[in-house]
């Protein structure tokens, strides 16, 4: 079961966000995710304290260095997608939990390219690799793009990073009102109500796509009743 993790050494930069619409995503389509949030600022466990249970939603909280992979372990039998929200800085759990991932996403704000603290966690993959020899798949997800922000611009950046062998994900994160919204109603995309909050539906096709796009980065098999199956297409919705 892959580990997951969003990783920008800034604050503010959308890894919280990400991280709850990637999972609240995968767990709509079926899968059973353990989101772990190993911010000590806790956006997630707020998140999940307002919305009660989720259907296919474990969480973790008071996520340790030394707790981490215990987690992982423990949680492994009953989990198809971990996903760890890591805190905007570069210390010992962020390290720790990049070192346990099978791919890092690193969220970058479309308008702002605000590149620095994601420099940071690349540098820090780098240095892994050179180091100790374990290189972690990561790519770049682009987040908080609007309108404003021309194809061009985003060709621009996606060409700069490829440069440097950076992945972009072809899917941006749009900006949306709905987005933020779950972290003040708690839920997920499914069960905030359409009347209320404009364009939902374009909000659920946007991570639709996210999600399709990180499945097939890390297609997936998996055992349950003894019966294998391949789970990275075409799962029915929960
Ligand atoms: N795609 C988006 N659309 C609209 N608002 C967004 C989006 N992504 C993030 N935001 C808003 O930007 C702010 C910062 O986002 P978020 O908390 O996800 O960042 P973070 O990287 O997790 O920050 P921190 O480093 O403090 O944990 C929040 O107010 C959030 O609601
Ligand atoms: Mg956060």
């Amino acid at each position: 079961m892959p580990v997951i993790s969003f990783a920008n050494a800034k604050g503010g930069a959308g890894k919280t966000t990400a991280a709850l619409l990637l999972a609240t995503e995968l767990a709509h389509q079926g899968y059973r995710v353990t989101l772990i949030d190993a911010d000590p600022q806790r956006w997630i466990s707020q998140w999940h304290e307002l919305s009660g249970a989720v259907r296919n939603i474990s969480i973790i909280t008071e996520v340790s260095v030394a707790s981490l992979q215990c987690h992982l372990r423990e949680m492994a039998g009953q989990t198809d997608y971990f996903v760890i929200d890591l805190a905007g800085a570069r210390d010992a759990l962020v390290t720790t939990a990049l070192g346990l991932s099978d791919h890092v996403f690193i969220p970058v704000q479309g308008s702002a390219m605000d590149a620095k603290g994601a420099a940071q966690i690349l540098d820090l993959l780098a240095l892994m690799k050179e180091k100790a020899g374990h290189a972690v798949a990561h790519s770049v997800v682009l987040t908080r793009v609007t309108p404003m922000v021309t194809t061009r611009s985003l060709l621009a950046i996606k060409g700069l990073l490829a440069q440097r062998g950076v992945n972009v994900l072809n899917t941006p994160i749009g900006e949306r009102t709905a987005f933020r919204e779950l972290f003040e109603v708690g839920g997920t995309l499914y069960s905030l109500d359409a009347a209320k909050v404009s364009n939902l539906d374009k909000a659920r096709d946007n991570i639709r796509a996210l999600a399709d796009e990180v499945k097939r980065l890390m297609p997936m098999r998996i055992v349950r009743s003894g019966v294998g199956r391949v789970l990275n297409f075409n799962r029915s919705a929960a």
